[in-house]
């Protein structure tokens, strides 16, 4: 998976994040504000090193997933997006992080996009997200491509959920 794109007159890639990447996924981590990790994460998270980068990197396998979008030279990352398949539930729990220099682009979007496409071909019947209820942009983003609203016990998160439909069955003659 490498694809360019194009957004407001900007160049970016598309791909697979990497174990080679972790320098520019270092940089990104600590660039970001306390408020972005916390919606991220969920909690706040101390200053990363390449020796520490490894478990947030991740190892990219079918059922764990990320995907970020670099600059066009590849050493600066300004989004990411991860996907988790859970293959007894068939549901795909998704996460996404746009550096704040680079938010308004449509980045989000795109990311949103190809992990809801990297879920349909991994065969999954949900796309889910657990947002707090107070972070509205990323819950109008999500529900602008259909994800509805499914509360959780604890009042201060939201989980919102995607019905991905069935695969078409062929009809022969
Ligand atoms: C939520 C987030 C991913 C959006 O990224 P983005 O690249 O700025 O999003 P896009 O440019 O693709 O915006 C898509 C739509 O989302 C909504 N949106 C995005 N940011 C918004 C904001 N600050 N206020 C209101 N709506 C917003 C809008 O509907 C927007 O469409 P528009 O620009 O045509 O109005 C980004 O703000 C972010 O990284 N937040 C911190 C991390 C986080 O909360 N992640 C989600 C939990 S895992």
């Amino acid at each position: 998976m490498l694809k360019s794109i194009l957004l407001k007159r900007q160049k970016f890639v598309l791909r697979l994040l990497e174990p080679t990447d972790v320098e520019a996924y270092v940089t990104l981590f600590n660039q970001l504000g306390e408020e972005t990790i916390r919606c991220r994460f969920g909690h706040l998270i101390a200053n990363l090193t390449p020796a520490t980068a490894g478990p947030f990197l991740g190892d990219n396998t079918p059922q764990a997933r990320a995907v970020a979008v670099f600059n066009e030279e590849q050493d600066r990352i300004a989004a990411i997006g991860r996907c988790y398949l859970d293959p007894k539930t068939k549901d795909a729990e998704i996460a996404i992080v746009v550096a704040e220099a680079m938010r308004r682009l449509g980045l989000g979007s795109l990311l949103l996009q190809e992990l809801i496409e990297l879920a349909t071909r991994e065969g999954s019947k949900t796309v889910s997200a657990y947002i707090a209820t107070k972070n509205a942009p990323v819950i109008k983003l999500l529900q602008s491509v259909g994800f509805e609203i499914q509360p959780v016990e604890n009042e201060d998160d939201l989980k919102l959920v995607l019905l991905l439909p069935s695969p078409s069955i062929a009809i022969r003659d």
